[in-house]
């Protein structure tokens, strides 16, 4: 049984929180879905000011839609489009202040007005994105940044 964790004022501790309980969750399990259905479970319902946390998976030059929380999202995003497009070809993380100004961001969502997609990349071949939205301006920083790709190296072990 996961059981949330009360969360500090200290946002440092909170992600250290957040990625010791992604440990737990993923251990011992190999279930691709079934990582990355939790590991969207716990970041949606740990970050605050999110409206969508999710995962696209890489299929045959473009990303489709995995495991989420939030609305329902478009389904496939071609090569190179949109944020998520961007960074799988960028092989980077793309923090995206005002979605507004990012040409060719693809809104699933009206609410979103931010956004961060952390590339998922093993042994050099792109595995997928996390992808996450917000409903306010610049909710994301380097903080937020250097948390979440250490969530998704975490995360990737258990996806080889
Ligand atoms: N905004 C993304 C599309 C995915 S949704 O945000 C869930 C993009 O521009 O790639």
């Amino acid at each position: 049984m996961f059981e949330p964790t009360l969360y500090t004022e200290d946002r440092n501790k909170n992600y250290e929180m957040v990625l010791e309980q992604l440990r737990a969750l993923i251990e011992g399990e190999t279930d691709v879905i079934a990582n990355l259905a939790n590991a969207s479970a716990l970041l949606y319902q740990f970050l605050d000011e999110v409206n969508w946390v999710g995962f696209y998976l890489w299929k045959e030059n473009e990303l489709v839609l995995g495991p989420f929380q939030g609305l329902p999202a478009c389904i496939r995003i071609p090569n190179g489009k949109g944020v998520c497009g961007t960074a799988v070809t960028e092989k980077e993380t793309i923090l995206v202040e005002n979605v507004h100004a990012f040409p060719g961001h693809i809104a699933c969502d009206a609410k979103s007005q931010s956004e961060i997609v952390i590339p998922i990349i093993i042994d050099d071949h792109v595995f997928g994105v996390l992808d996450i939205d917000s409903p306010i301006l610049k909710r994301f920083d380097t903080t937020d940044q250097t948390y979440l790709e250490k969530f998704v190296d975490i995360l990737k072990r258990q996806l080889v």
